[in-house]
């Protein structure tokens, strides 16, 4: 690692520590194409590092495929300099323009099913305008949920009934979880390929045969009407990165079925799960949700959850300005 990367990590890891405790030190992306990229600091103009991480979506992967384009360029960019320093923008700024000249020697960048991405901290408030500036979109966000954070207790409907899902579940959780790629769909980053309804089927058949799924379905009138789906520590370990708190969970599906959405299916269903995450000892659960998803975003507010950090894309790769 050159000294400007070690200076610039050092100093980023300072400025992430005082805009948000929630973020992990940064470090340098080890699985990369190698491109690295150095932009060193200039009169108003912060240093900064970056690298380009590739990833290859293999054809057949419908569930992979639902959520992000087949061949993506992921930039971990890292930024020197305090919290409100102007320089940070015109560094990220430099570095974008840089990273859009290695993108340029890539050819599955120029694929029409290909994305450019930036995971910011969505508190480094610096970078944004930059972002903008080259045309990458804000279109999800990963948000977090510190353990036992009280909120008002809502009873749940008296006409729910929730209880664990199991193997004979696996067309109930299916439909569910397909119905949240659904409404996603409309909201940029997402989409309904063809065969998503068989990888959800066989995801929601591997899930379901654990002896501990972490899977609850509501149910009305005997009808599944809402799913909750979460990922404990020892399986949410793909993202514990993300933070620096630990250990850390993932809430990796909520959906209820439209005609029973606003009626507290959904608050029901997470404040169950809470319980159960804060009686397991875990200490923050991650989410992913839209960023225009117009009905997510701000239930996960209501439910305790905020932003950590934002996505931004722009598709086709190449189409980074
Ligand atoms: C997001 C989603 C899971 C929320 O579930 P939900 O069951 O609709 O949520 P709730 O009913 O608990 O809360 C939603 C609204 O109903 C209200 N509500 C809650 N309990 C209520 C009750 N007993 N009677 C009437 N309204 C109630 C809430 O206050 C809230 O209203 P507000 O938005 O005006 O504040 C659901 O809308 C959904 O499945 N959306 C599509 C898929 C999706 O977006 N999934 C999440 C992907 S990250």
């Amino acid at each position: 690692m050159s000294d400007v990367t070690a200076d610039v990590l050092k100093s980023a890891a300072g400025r992430w520590r005082r805009i948000d405790p929630l973020l992990p030190d940064p470090a340098p992306a080890h699985a990369g194409c190698g491109a690295s990229l150095i932009v060193p600091a200039a009169p108003g103009r912060a240093a900064a590092a970056g690298w380009c991480r590739h990833r290859e979506v293999a054809p057949g992967d419908e569930a992979g495929l639902a959520w992000g384009a087949a061949a993506q360029f992921w930039l971990a960019a890292h930024v020197a300099g305090d919290p409100g320093e102007p320089g940070t923008g015109a560094a990220l700024d430099e570095l974008l323009a840089a990273w859009r000249g290695h993108l340029a020697s890539e050819p599955a960048a120029a694929d029409q099913d290909s994305q450019a991405a930036v995971r910011w901290p969505s508190r480094d408030i610096g970078g944004v305008r930059a972002l903008l500036r080259h045309g990458l979109q804000p279109l999800t966000v990963i948000a977090a949920r510190i353990a036992a954070r009280a909120l008002a207790d809502v009873p749940a409907p008296a006409d729910l009934t929730i209880r664990p899902a199991g193997p004979g579940d696996v067309a109930a959780v299916t439909d569910l979880a397909v119905e949240v790629i659904r409404f996603d769909q409309h909201f940029g980053s997402v989409r309904l390929c063809p065969h998503a309804e068989e990888a959800e089927w066989r995801a929601a058949r591997e899930n379901l045969a654990r002896p501990q799924p972490w899977t609850w379905l509501a149910e009305r009138d005997g009808q599944a009407v809402g799913l909750v789906v979460a990922e404990p520590p020892d399986r949410a370990g793909w993202i514990a990165s993300a933070t620096s708190a630990s250990p850390a969970a993932y809430l990796a599906t909520m959906s209820v079925r439209p005609g029973h959405r606003g009626s507290g299916v959904g608050s029901a269903l997470v404040a169950l799960l809470h319980r159960e995450l804060d009686a397991a000892g875990v200490a923050v659960t991650l989410l992913h949700h839209g960023m225009l998803n117009p009905l997510s975003a701000p239930f996960w507010n209501r439910m305790g959850y905020r932003p950590l950090w934002t996505n931004w894309e722009i598709r086709p790769a190449r189409a980074l300005r």
